[in-house]
């Protein structure tokens, strides 16, 4: 069965990034226990790494068929918002060569992760950029190839970006609008920007392109994930 390489320390911030990772065993003990105990106590000792390889592999699988059509083999530099551990970059680093990869995360997991939307105050995260690097070059994505980038250090990259994708946490845990400055000075008229967000109706005004890719309805967010190109206002 195809996996990722999963170090016991990497496997407990997938399942912060990706709840759908712990066992429906796990879920109740959350639902019993509380989040402060699940997120710093149970997920540190009670996961099985190679089962959740796996599983994660199978998720992230799931969302590189969702956007791969549009990636273009002539792409270089993609960014990934809030990328988690960053399955997803490894997967895209799989099936196209010779890329470059650009992280914004953050360095730090929340003493109880609440997956909500923050809208403008945004606290939540679930990453450690170290363990983050690891996780990549373990599972062939070249060092020269990564470049990870600490957000709340307000030193980020500024180069064009030809793909720039933020599943679930641009516009889904806090608002789009925390990075339009920055997007408008990374993109060009080319540029792709692909995120997930419970209001796409408004960014028919923001972009003169928006396509929807996905919708999951059956989710408490109903969040749909669009593909948007060109601003239409960059100032
Ligand atoms: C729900 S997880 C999604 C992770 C990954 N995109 C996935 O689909 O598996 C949200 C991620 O956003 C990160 N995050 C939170 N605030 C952020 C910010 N301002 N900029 C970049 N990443 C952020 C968190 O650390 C976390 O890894």
């Amino acid at each position: 069965m195809k996996s990722f390489i999963l170090q016991n320390e990497t496997a407990r911030l997938a399942v912060l990034q990706r709840i759908e990772l712990a066992s429906p065993l796990l879920l109740k003990i959350r639902k019993l226990f509380g989040r402060y105990i699940f997120s710093n106590i149970i997920t540190r000792f009670f996961l099985n790494p190679k089962l959740i390889g796996q599983e994660y592999y199978k998720i992230m699988l799931e969302e590189f068929l969702t956007i791969k059509r549009f990636i273009n083999a002539n792409d270089k530099f993609f960014l990934g918002i809030g990328s988690g551990i960053g399955g997803l970059e490894l997967l895209i680093n799989r099936n196209f060569k010779d890329k470059n990869y650009y992280f914004i995360e953050r360095n730090y997991v929340s003493k109880k992760v609440k997956y909500g939307w923050g809208g403008m105050v945004n606290k939540e995260a679930y990453n450690n950029l170290e363990l983050q690097k690891n996780f990549l070059k373990i599972n062939n994505m070249n060092e020269s190839q990564i470049n990870i980038y600490d957000y709340d250090k307000n030193d980020l990259p500024e180069i064009k970006f030809d793909i720039i994708i933020s599943l679930y946490s641009l516009d889904y845990h806090y608002d789009f609008d925390l990075y339009t400055r920055y997007l408008k000075k990374i993109s060009n008229t080319n540029t792709k920007i692909i995120f997930d967000t419970i209001r796409s109706d408004y960014f028919q005004k923001i972009f003169k392109n928006v396509e929807i890719v996905k919708s999951d309805l059956m989710t408490v967010h109903k969040s749909k994930r669009i593909v948007c190109s060109q601003f239409l206002d960059l100032n």
